[in-house]
């Protein structure tokens, strides 16, 4: 075997050891000479490979390609940034140290000639960056929106199918490998939007911080929601959006009210589904497993694979000026405590003494996600077919719909 072509492997969890898997499948595990992982303490023996705590060895240069796959972002920031600046190939899955470090990534990628590849981390077993990096390329992209997150997706599902408590469901989801010991970014909905940001970059050139844009995740969704959604035939799903309309550039992650007639509606569990909707190709629909050993093993396999000859264009990057980004966009949303919103609301509809519908804009949103929090106020977005139906059922059901 070439001492030229060894790899760095740092992270054993799941992930981890679902790219080792591959590996060994493949006659390939000798190429890592020592794992590196953070408790030396930790029993692993029935891994028959060297472990340590030292980073030293990764950037020597028989080293030529880092695989990152710990669970802190700010270690694999210092990680990604240094492999880059010794011109390696780097396989990463962290959406959150990629996404705030991506402009300065870019850029050491052209300087010292590495590459960064990252589809592990966005929407796990869908190719995702690679679809819309390269096949995406001829034609316009109006939107992007998709169920992201498998940990939010599976506690959603459970708590419809199964009417057991949120804490109940966020528990079976730790247990089978979904969500991660704090589990805020996912049920946050910050996982998603690292995700959807990382495929705006792409799409269209636009490289904007989380902090700048909606997130709205699923924390606050009652029984009572679960209950209104059960009872029209509906789903609750958290879904990411980015969408060009006439070149402004509209980004959002909601909890949303979808139809059975919706493609996503039928995503269940830790499954991920992503619509494209593009000029000439119309839409396409995307799913896949969205976490677990196996499938993000895979995807980083993959990655490391195509790593030789393959590097990310950003062709948008160079039109970057051709999109604005804006918070103007307007949401119709339900919320079962409407009447505490009202004086934020445009165009509000009651369906009850406090629930009811009515708009607001992403800028607002942004502005009332603390006090949504701090008052467990739940929000959902909905389109305006689903709106009628509702309203068509309070009606035939009252009589009348309040005004
Ligand atoms: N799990 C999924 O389904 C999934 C899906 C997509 C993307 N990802 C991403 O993949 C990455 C790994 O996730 P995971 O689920 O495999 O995490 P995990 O099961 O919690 O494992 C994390 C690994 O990182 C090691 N580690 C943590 N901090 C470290 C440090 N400072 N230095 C060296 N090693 C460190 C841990 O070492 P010890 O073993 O010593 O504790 C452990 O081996 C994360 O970025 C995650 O967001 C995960």
């Amino acid at each position: 075997m070439s001492n030229k072509n060894k790899i760095g492997l740092l992270g054993f969890g799941t992930v981890g050891q679902g790219f080792y898997t591959y590996l060994q499948q493949h006659g390939e595990e000798r190429k890592v000479k020592e794992i590196v992982i953070k408790n030396s303490g930790k029993n692993r023996n029935k891994h028959n490979v060297k472990f340590t705590t030292d980073t030293c060895h990764l950037f020597q240069s028989e080293t030529d390609t880092i695989v990152e796959l710990i669970s802190d972002e700010e270690q694999a920031y210092r990680i990604i940034k240094e492999a880059l600046q010794n011109g390696k190939k780097v396989v990463s899955a962290n959406k959150k140290a990629i996404v705030y470090h991506l402009e300065e990534f870019i850029k050491m990628e052209k300087e010292f000639g590495g590459r960064l590849l990252y589809e592990g981390a966005v929407c796990g077993s869908i190719p995702i960056v690679r679809i819309v990096n390269d096949f995406y390329r001829f034609d316009n992209i109006s939107e992007i929106k998709g169920i992201f997150n498998g940990t939010s997706n599976y506690i959603l599902t459970q708590l419809l199918t199964k009417g057991i408590s949120y804490s109940e469901a966020l528990q079976q989801a730790k247990e089978k490998g979904f969500a991660e010991e704090n589990p805020v970014s996912d049920v946050g909905g910050y996982d998603s939007l690292y995700k959807l940001l990382l495929l705006s970059a792409h799409v269209y050139g636009k490289l904007i911080l989380p902090n700048e844009a909606l997130h709205i995740g699923i924390e606050n969704i009652s029984q009572n929601d679960i209950s209104f959604a059960r009872k029209h035939g509906l789903k609750i799903k958290l879904l990411a959006s980015v969408k060009n309309v006439r070149n402004e550039i509209f980004i959002s992650v909601l909890p949303t009210l979808v139809h059975q007639e919706s493609e996503l509606y039928g995503v269940d569990n830790e499954i991920n589904g992503i619509k494209i909707y593009s000029e000439n190709l119309g839409s396409q629909f995307y799913k896949g497993k969205g976490a677990g050993k196996l499938p993000i093993g895979h995807t980083v396999y993959s990655d490391y694979k195509i790593s030789d000859g393959y590097r990310y264009t950003y062709n948008a990057l160079e039109n970057r000026n051709d999109f604005k980004y804006s918070k103007q966009n307007r949401h119709l949303i339900y919320s079962d405590r409407i009447y505490l919103l009202e004086k934020h609301l445009s165009d509000i509809e009651y369906l009850s003494d406090k629930s009811g519908f009515g708009y607001l804009t992403t800028e607002k949103l942004i502005y009332l996600k603390e006090y949504l929090y701090k008052n467990q106020i739940s929000v959902i977005a909905l389109n305006e077919k689903i709106k009628v139906k509702i309203l068509n059922a309070a009606v035939k059901h009252y009589g009348f719909a309040f005004a």
